[in-house]
């Protein structure tokens, strides 16, 4: 159908002529290198349409989307006793703060903000070396985007090693209270690891359409997570997924969605489409600047919005 690539190539136009692109990450030295005037943006159809527009092709650094992939694959290994050691309210917070970790025992608040991540990570290393764990990562994400070319940049995981000062005191304090069960060094290599998948929009599209199609990859029908799963990871992504952002991108935009500081956000219409937008730059809460003028422009123009009635009937 037409009316979505026009609203995507419309979109994408518009995007390209912005001056106001915000700023490129720059605490991980690798990511400041990133030219600010990149922008792409993907949509995968539950009916299979594969529609891009601007460098859709070009890989990024997903960094903290990676999290919504690391989550469900620790959901499967360990189910519901995940929410023991990992909170699901939004923080409200920056994605990179300590502040509620001492009155709240080193429970991270949710498994989106960086120290509910590196507790993610320390699940998906039980049992494992932290190669093994990071192999099985992007074996699943390679999987869940049916693309064996994805890959980790390794500069950028070891960028983010050499300045990651605050993921260190993260997981050292949260060691202090018994909630890593490896050392803080093990779950810091696979959390660095991930962060640093690099993929392109379309790949990242891909990727998302389980959560899109009730947790079922619709090319192949084939169950990734339970329907159930797929609803409540879609919850968490809408209330936490953009951090002290999330209300003003559910506000804006309507529909689950999750960022990371390479500028790239996931949003999932369900029931209908997995959207990747990337626009490095980004706004006061570390979320890509233009990804989301970009989102908010498409769902509206597509009347999206999951508390829309009538969502999931155009694409
Ligand atoms: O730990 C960090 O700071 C980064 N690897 C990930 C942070 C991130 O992507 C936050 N998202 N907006």
């Amino acid at each position: 159908m037409p009316e979505l690539e026009q609203a995507l190539a419309e979109v994408a136009a518009e995007m390209a002529e912005r001056a106001d692109r915000g700023d490129v990450a720059t605490y991980i030295p690798q990511l400041g290198k990133v030219d600010p005037r990149k922008f792409g943006i993907a949509a995968v159809t539950n009916d299979g349409r594969v529609i891009l527009a601007g460098d859709a092709d070009q890989p990024f650094s997903i960094q903290s989307v990676s999290k919504v992939f690391t989550l469900t694959l620790a959901l499967g290994k360990v189910g519901d006793a995940l929410w023991q050691r990992v909170g699901r309210e939004p923080s409200g917070n920056p994605f990179n703060s300590i502040v509620q970790l001492e009155h709240e025992n080193g429970i991270p608040r949710n498994p989106f903000i960086n120290a509910g991540a590196i507790v993610v990570s320390d699940i998906l290393l039980a049992g494992h070396q932290p190669r093994e764990a990071i192999g099985e990562i992007l074996r699943f994400v390679q999987f869940l985007a049916d693309d064996d070319a994805i890959i980790i940049d390794r500069e950028v995981a070891a960028s983010e090693r050499a300045t990651g000062y605050r993921n260190f005191a993260l997981a050292n304090y949260m060691k202090s209270f018994g909630n890593l069960h490896h050392e803080p060094e093990l779950a810091l290599g696979v959390y660095f690891h991930h962060c640093a998948i690099a993929m392109s929009c379309r790949q990242l599209a891909m990727a998302g359409r389980f959560l899109a199609n009730g947790g079922r990859n619709p090319a192949t029908g084939h169950s990734v997570v339970s329907a159930e799963r797929a609803r409540r990871i879609g919850a968490l992504m809408l209330t936490c997924g953009h951090y002290d952002g999330s209300g003003d991108f559910a506000f804006r935009v309507g529909i689950p969605g999750k960022s990371g500081v390479g500028g790239g956000i996931l949003g999932i219409v369900p029931g209908v489409a997995s959207l990747a937008v990337w626009s490095p730059g980004l706004n006061e809460n570390g979320n890509s600047k233009l990804g989301s003028i970009a989102l908010e422009k498409l769902a509206r123009m597509m009347g999206w919005s999951i508390f829309s009635p009538t969502a999931g009937r155009r694409q």
